[in-house]
């Protein structure tokens, strides 16, 4: 984010203050021992608020545009110390980022009122279960028929280690289990091919081949610009292990790739020697192996039991229900000198403040006195589409015959992904994302009524797992993010970050913006929490230090 940017503290800069506080704890700040000036003002925060935080800051000589990132939530004590009291806030959007930005300010007492134009809260995390009706511009409702205790994630549906969602999960007390992203047991498959192949084979063959060339080409001295003897060495250790490869440097299969029969009294029956490297390339498997190399993609992931909408559930009961207005869609937006004044469809509603968190290619078609460079900067992110269908089945085939406990096949096919629920293991039914896919392919499957998009699903998904995808279906639902109203996509990219992104990190007057789409970790719910945390700390001490 833009104010990031500036000028910071380093961690490694000389201490303000000497202190006695053991490396690692809190107190040391993980700067070497020493009470650095990043340490102090955190503790200060943890103590005594924001408020306390940037009165301290002052006392620092540190510029507010220095703050850190370390997010210390405006708190009630904060204006005991500017004698000033908590504003009226209106927050667009019961989305991820509108509910956080008034769950944080409601802890110093701000009176917010969020506006949610659709009959539901959370945005984008949708969970759908038995008797829920999902509407898509075009028309078309669906209403899910699934039986009881069947849930379809069909926005957010994986939350990474190091996000920010797992602390709200942690702070509101949402029990999390592990998301399988990752699973050497499911499948990749290409088009053409007769049958898929498990990931696990998939994956040795890759390395196997990979290994051997680079062994080989280093043992030739092809490398020696770049390698020592003592290099090679080492180099042609690890290649052994990683390939699995001969005592000649060559690969040629292992028990890596998997059994046809695995062991157990008897010795199995392997699945016996790889495709030539050829054959592999050619079958376009390596997609089975970078499937969780992002550093947002990386195993194990996380999910709430239950669905993913107990996030936004938990921030709505925090808020408070009788704060949050759904079927409440803004219509215009006005900065007045002291003030907002935001119209809906039932009235409109005056409040100190504003904080916008609806897309960004919604916003610029509301009325709005923010003026031209705002609306041009809030069209500049292009909306992405983005669909998954939920295909809940009579029985749970994909364990007992495919032996595939959670997880993703990964396919060249429009449908790109299916997910294997990482939950309910060993019950009755389930349900498995019969796709999900995104720009063109969503946008094809976007186009169809729900029941040739489950056609096509179908029909896609039988090449991998044959006749049972079709007949042992109970039911479906689709969505296409681009159809949703009030939302109209799945997520947008920036063609940039100059300019509107930076522009919309201020406020425009006394209207602020939050959302994923203000961060770099557009299409996240950690995303809009982020933003919603910037939001709130910028309006909260321009509160703080309000002049009238
Ligand atoms: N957050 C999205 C995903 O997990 C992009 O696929």
């Amino acid at each position: 984010m833009s104010d990031d940017s500036g000028p910071a503290p380093a961690e490694s800069e000389p201490p303000a203050e000497s202190g006695s506080a053991p490396a690692g704890t809190a107190a040391a700040g993980g700067g070497g021992g020493g009470l650095t000036r990043r340490a102090l003002l955190v503790g200060v925060g943890a103590a005594g608020g924001a408020g306390a935080m940037f009165a301290a800051m002052g006392a620092l000589g540190l510029a507010p545009e220095s703050q850190e990132r370390d997010f210390v939530p405006p708190q009630r004590s904060d204006f005991s110390l500017t004698g000033r009291g908590a504003a009226k806030v209106v927050v667009l959007g019961g989305s991820i980022a509108g509910l956080t930005c008034a769950y944080e300010l409601g802890k110093a007492g701000y009176d917010c009122t969020v506006l949610e134009a659709s009959d539901r809260v959370g945005g984008r995390t949708i969970t759908l279960r038995a008797g829920d009706r999902l509407d898509e511009l075009g028309g078309e409702t669906q209403t899910a028929a699934f039986e009881e205790g069947t849930y379809f994630n069909a926005g957010a549906g994986r939350i990474a280690q190091w996000m920010v969602t797992l602390d709200y999960c942690r702070e509101l007390g949402v029990p999390i289990e592990t998301f399988v992203n990752n699973n050497a047991s499911a499948y990749v498959y290409t088009r053409g091919m007769a049958a898929p192949v498990r990931a696990r084979t998939a994956r040795a063959d890759l390395y196997g081949y990979v290994a051997e060339l680079l062994a080989k080409a280093s043992d030739t001295r092809a490398l020696d610009r770049r390698l020592t003897a003592e290099d090679r060495e080492r180099l042609a250790e690890f290649l052994r292990r990683f390939g699995d490869l001969g005592p000649d440097l060559t690969y040629r299969g292992s028990t890596r790739r998997g059994f046809e029969t695995y062991p157990g009294v008897g010795e199995g029956v392997p699945l016996g020697a790889p495709p030539s490297l050829r054959a592999v390339l050619a079958a376009g498997t390596g997609r089975a192996v970078t499937i969780d190399f992002g550093y947002d993609q990386a195993m194990p992931m996380f999910q709430p039991v239950g669905g993913m909408d107990a996030i936004a559930g938990a921030l709505a009961d925090a808020v408070g229900r009788d704060r949050i207005r759904t079927g409440t869609r803004v219509t215009g937006i006005k900065n007045l000198p002291d003030g907002v004044e935001v119209t809906h469809q039932g009235g409109t509603l005056r409040a100190d403040y504003c904080i916008a968190t609806l897309p960004p290619h919604l916003l610029a078609r509301l009325p709005h006195n923010l003026g031209a460079q705002v609306t041009a900067a809030l069209r500049t992110p292009v909306p992405v589409a983005a669909g998954k269908i939920g295909l809940e089945y009579r029985r749970r085939w994909w364990e007992t015959d495919d032996r595939i406990y959670g997880g993703v096949t990964e396919t060249d096919l429009d449908i790109t992904h299916i997910w294997y629920p990482s939950h309910g293991y060993h019950s009755r039914t389930g349900l498995v994302v019969g796709y999900y896919n995104t720009a063109e392919n969503a946008e094809l499957y976007g186009r169809l009524s729900h029941r040739d998009r489950r056609t096509r699903a179908l029909t896609q998904g039988k090449k991998i797992h044959g006749e049972k995808y079709r007949t042992e279906l109970r039911s479906s639902v689709s969505i296409a993010w681009q159809r949703r109203p009030h939302i109209e996509g799945g997520w947008v990219t920036w063609p940039s970050h100059e300019g509107g992104f930076a522009l919309l990190q201020r406020p425009a007057g006394r209207v602020y913006f939050a959302g994923d789409w203000l961060t770099h970790l557009v299409a996240w719910q950690a995303g809009a929490m982020e933003s919603a945390r910037r939001a709130v700390t910028e309006l909260h001490r321009r509160v703080l230090q309000a002049t009238s």
